[in-house]
């Protein structure tokens, strides 16, 4: 069972080691516990697996061995079997003709398992894969039509399954092929010249092609170097349909960054320039959207949005939240995806439903997907990944364009979903109140935003010192309040996730309904203190854990900075329109959070026990 790994696979002329190897190490960043490749050489399956990073099983790949002109490869994050190099991909079928590799869950293995084991097949794996593969060869070894066999083996044992999965396999019986399948688990196929790739991320893909077809749920494929045939469960022809990534070859590497958390943090200015593209109006004072489906007319008689998502997508709903309230006047709710598809909520007719998802392959989010339209109403996402399987099942919606985030801690994508939070503010704004003026104002503060961030970037080093002062505490509370609250659950979502510091986020009063009895020379308090109308009651709450022994660090304005002289540390950002201060204000999080968990020794993009899309429940 693998439920939030990798997949590659290959047919072509190049070094098929190389091309599987550079395709998993590119997507390490998804989280796995061991990694596997096999190639079909003479008849044969050579199949090398090894526990822990793709490294290890790079040093175990002699750079001259040959393993063949097709192959797959998979890093697996174990679920259930453990973590063991007999559980890890690829798996090989009893009698040994077919080799796979498979992400997702297969729900009923364990009864397949007991017919397959009646029938004479051995199992050497823990894992519902190893049933799947086994339960291809079976199918295979009854059909009597010797047309279109292995896919047609692939398709009828996939017709038993229950569960979720991506696969590509390998038949030693036909040797210049793969078959690929999907359902809830993403897969794409990298069309080259005399080459094909098969990839669950394009990123692994990105420096061979740019020339993609997606396979949709409920389809299988077959691909040789020069032909894509795919077919749907029910045996409908499908024609594949080419798509070209907007991805550069440069957004995968490190350009010379020690982290791509830091190089994504740092792009920050261009991710949104990128979100803000081509998105106002002629006269500057309104915001466009391309792909939200809905006319004018249709968004106005919206009289409620749903915002749904996890981690720290959801955490830039709760500022959507704060944004479309204030500027456009209409009631938000924002809800956990995992919760939203087990509570069955009553909402308004009108109600319009976002899911907020920067992978778009979020389990929890495609089901509160589902569940809204099953409901009937209007779904759109916001989502960075084009293609994405939350992306192609919404009704519309808009792309981030923040280019891959190989990190697995969340930055650039979550400034950018914010960006375009303030802009569907502004939209729905200026479809009811808001004047001419507050938009023109409205949109001019945006334009400003990569400047601002950019502003920001530059005291990396003032923040780098600051973060020194709080390595070694190992609790942390962040305080804010109103649309600077998220930003608090931002900044400690983020130390905790690469630090492994506890940290808590709270709105700055509430803290002494309780969170305040944690306060001491022990738990330092981070403070969001920017906002000048309530910058009272938030030094208050300063005065309060200070009182109590607390080291404090503050984000406040510049043109405040001076009045916090009795803080600790203070670190003054400019001073903006309320509509963009929560980026400006997430920057030095972000930085802090890095910083503290470098000095700590952490690996940074690859936090322990995380995974960069969560494919399970
Ligand atoms: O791809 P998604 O935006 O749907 O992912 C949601 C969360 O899993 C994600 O934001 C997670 O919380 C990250 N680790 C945040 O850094």
């Amino acid at each position: 069972m693998a439920a939030m790994c990798s997949i590659i696979g290959y047919v072509g002329e190049k070094n098929l080691g190389q091309v599987l190897l550079d395709g998993l190490s590119r997507m390490e960043y998804r989280g796995y516990d061991s990694a596997g490749i096999s190639g079909l050489k003479d008849g044969k399956f050579v199949l090398l697996k090894r526990l822990g990073r793709v490294k290890n099983l790079a040093d175990a790949v002699d750079s001259s061995m040959n393993l063949g002109n097709v192959g797959i490869g998979h890093t697996r994050w174990a679920t259930h079997g453990k973590v063991s190099v007999r559980n890890a991909h690829p798996q090989i079928s009893c009698n040994g003709i077919f080799s796979i590799v498979h992400n997702g869950v297969i729900e009923n293995y364990e009864s397949i398992k007991k017919y397959l084991v009646k029938q004479g097949y051995k199992f050497s794996s823990d894992t519902d894969t190893e049933v799947l593969v086994n339960l291809i060869e079976y199918h295979y070894n009854k059909e009597r039509e010797p047309k279109n066999k292995f896919l047609t083996s692939v398709q009828k044992a996939l017709l038993h399954v229950v569960g979720t999965y991506g696969i590509a396999v390998l038949s030693k019986d036909n040797p210049d092929e793969i078959v690929v399948a999907r359902k809830s688990s993403p897969l794409l196929i990298g069309v080259g010249d005399g080459e094909m790739f098969v990839a669950s991320d394009a990123c692994a893909i990105v420096t061979h092609t740019k020339n993609v077809v997606y396979l949709n749920d409920g389809e299988l494929a077959r691909i040789t170097r020069s032909d894509i045939f795919i077919t749907t469960m029910k045996n409908k022809e499908v024609n594949a349909i080419k798509c070209e990534l907007d991805w550069q070859t440069e957004d995968v590497s490190l350009k010379g960054y020690e982290h791509f958390m830091l190089k994504e943090i740092c792009e920050q200015p261009q991710s949104l320039e990128n979100a803000m593209r081509g998105r106002f109006s002629d006269d500057m004072s309104t915001s466009k959207f391309g792909g939200l489906q809905l006319s004018p007319h249709e968004l106005r008689q919206i009289d409620r949005i749903l915002f749904c998502a996890c981690g720290t997508a959801w955490h830039a709903c709760l500022v959507a939240e704060y944004f479309i309230e204030k500027y456009a006047r209409i009631p938000v709710e924002v809800e956990y995806s995992s919760e939203f598809r087990y509570r069955n909520m009553p909402l308004e007719k009108n109600t319009l439903v976002f899911i907020v998802s920067q992978s778009g392959e979020t389990l929890d989010s495609l089901a509160a997907l589902q569940e809204a339209k099953r409901k009937g109403y209007k779904t759109l996402a916001i989502t960075n990944v084009v293609g994405s399987t939350i992306a192609r099942e919404s009704e519309g919606g808009i792309y981030q364009h923040s280019g891959p985030e190989i990190g697995v801690a969340a930055s650039k994508t979550f400034t950018a979903q914010i960006c375009i939070a303030a802009m569907l503010a502004l939209y729905f704004g200026r479809l009811h109140d808001m004047s001419f003026d507050e938009g023109a104002a409205f949109v001019q503060a945006l334009l400003q935003l990569p400047e601002k961030v950019a502003q920001v970037l530059e005291k990396k080093d003032e923040i780098r010192l600051i973060a020194e002062k709080y390595a070694h505490y190992e609790d942390m509370l962040f305080l804010g309040r109103q649309s600077m609250f998220p930003i608090a659950l931002e900044g400690a979502l983020k130390l905790k996730e690469i630090s492994y510091i506890h940290a808590e986020g709270y709105p700055a009063a509430e803290m002494k309904h309780g969170l305040i009895a944690l306060v001491s020379e022990k738990c330092p308090c981070l403070f969001l203190a920017t906002q000048k109308d309530i910058l009272g009651k938030t030094v208050s709450n300063i005065r309060e854990v200070k009182a109590r022994n607390a080291r404090v660090v503050a984000i406040v304005s510049e043109e405040d900075a001076t009045s916090f002289g009795y803080i600790d540390d203070v670190i003054a950002i400019p001073d903006v329109h309320d509509a963009i201060r929560p980026i400006v204000a997430t920057i030095p999080l972000q930085l802090f959070a890095y910083y503290i968990a470098k000095i700590r020794g952490c690996d940074i993009d690859k936090p322990r026990n995380l995974a960069k899309s969560v494919t399970v429940e």
